[in-house]
């Protein structure tokens, strides 16, 4: 969504296929489905005939260029799970047009695109890519929440499977973003987005362990992030947490892992930091645990309010969040877990989580629980004031500025 706008704030008419019909009737209405786009942005394309939703996959004959942005998760085994960009290339072959561009902007491994969307289009279409059709990779890189990151500032990355795909590639996404940066293949294109994912998990992964080390120093990791920080070359600052969140790092990485076996290659760097990260929820567990034991209490049959179930601050994408993973070691170890979370009223059910959906938020107060434990830096809870809480505040974010008597970090 946040591409397709641009491009109908560039003037280029945009149709926006899903097999969501809800979504498609909601944007056709000049509605916003995602909470931090607003829908006066959806309405103003709507009304000046730019946007438009639909579920009919034969309309991509309509279209110059077609742009595949569809989930890319893991399956139960950690395994890439290709259905929805091989079930989307299946879906729109058939109706491939001579001269028509295909760019798959999804998350995935090396040679996904000239090697495996490339033969279902060809399968599908009768058409060669490179003589007949245009093809290429184009990673998506948002970062929803931040205001910085706009689809028109953020340079695209464009890799191509012949040089006039390339250049097709990159005049098409050059109307609606600043900067576009071409490379020599869909493969570079697609490496560089798993480089930056890879970056991130493992960073993240290093602070979190360090915090471990540094806790059981008595020295304070974030205060160690902020002195560290002042250098002004070769750092850059990575924040630990409960554990990671999202759709993109804790699931991207393993995509190469996945691929790299096949050339007998080991990805040691993604296994470590996704063993570290994970391990994270059960450290947090572990501090509740010592917090409690501070007021002479168990685990079992305390009630805790855990505040935040995003997996970051100010969204209300709860995908992949260690919240839920906390939920569930606590509510193993007897406690019982109510939530507060401005921006997720109710839980949606979910395939990895069904027996939380329903699950609905509860006003932040002290009153009737043991403990409090902060697992999203929400703005809402960096202006609460915790002060006068007489609860043990357990904060895995350093997000609280006004802190009660009791307060752990963890
Ligand atoms: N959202 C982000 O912040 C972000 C950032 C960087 C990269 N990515 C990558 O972009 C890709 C898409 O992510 P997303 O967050 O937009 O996913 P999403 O779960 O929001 O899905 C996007 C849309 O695809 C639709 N869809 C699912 N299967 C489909 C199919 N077979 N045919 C047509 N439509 C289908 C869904 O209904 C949804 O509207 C992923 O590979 C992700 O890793 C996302």
């Amino acid at each position: 969504m946040p591409l397709a706008l641009q491009f109908a704030r560039s003037g280029v008419p945009v149709l926006g296929l899903d097999i969501d019909a809800e979504k498609c009737a909601r944007l056709n209405a000049g509605e916003s489905y995602i909470k931090h786009i607003p829908g006066a942005e959806v309405a103003r394309a709507r009304a000046g005939g730019l946007l438009e939703a639909a579920t009919d996959f034969s309309r991509v004959r309509e279209a110059d260029s077609i742009i595949i942005c569809v989930p890319t998760p893991l399956t139960k085994y950690r395994e890439p799970d290709m259905a929805h960009v091989f079930g989307t290339g299946e879906s729109l072959a058939p109706h491939l047009q001579k001269g028509q561009l295909v760019v798959l902007e999804s998350t995935t491994y090396p040679a996904t695109t000239d090697t495996d969307l490339r033969a279902i289009l060809e399968r599908g279409s009768g058409l060669v890519a490179g003589r007949d059709f245009h093809l290429a990779f184009s990673p998506e890189r948002e970062d929803p929440g931040n205001p910085d990151s706009s689809v028109k500032r953020v340079p695209k990355i464009v890799g191509g499977l012949t040089p006039a795909c390339l250049a097709k590639a990159t005049a098409c996404y050059a109307r609606a973003v600043e900067r576009v940066v071409p490379v020599s293949s869909c493969r570079v294109a697609e490496a560089a987005k798993l480089l930056e994912n890879i970056f991130r998990s493992v960073n993240i992964a290093l602070v979190n362990e360090l915090k471990v080390v540094y806790a059981a120093m008595g020295i304070d990791i974030w205060e160690v992030i902020e002195a560290a920080k002042t250098k002004p070359f070769g750092f850059m600052a990575f924040y630990p947490g409960p554990g990671l969140g999202g759709h993109c790092i804790p699931i991207d990485p393993f995509y190469l892992t996945w691929k790299a076996r096949e050339y007998g290659q080991n990805t040691r760097f993604i296994e470590l930091a996704g063993e570290v990260n994970t391990g994270m929820p059960e450290y947090v567990v572990r501090r509740v645990a010592d917090a409690l034991n501070d007021q002479g209490k168990a685990l079992k049959g305390a009630r805790i309010l855990l505040l935040g179930l995003a997996y970051k601050p100010n969204v209300e994408d709860d995908r992949e969040s260690p919240s839920y993973v906390l939920m569930r070691l606590l509510e193993e170890k007897g406690a019982r877990v109510d939530y507060h979370d401005p921006h997720v009223p109710v839980i949606r059910l979910t395939r990895e989580h069904p027996q939380y959906a329903g699950r609905r938020s509860v006003p932040v107060t002290p009153e009737g629980f043991d403990l409090a434990l902060i697992a999203t830096a929400h703005d809402e809870y960096r202006r609460l004031d915790f002060a006068n809480w007489k609860i043990p505040l357990v904060d895995t974010r350093n997000c609280v500025a006004q802190r009660p008597a009791s307060y752990y970090r963890a």
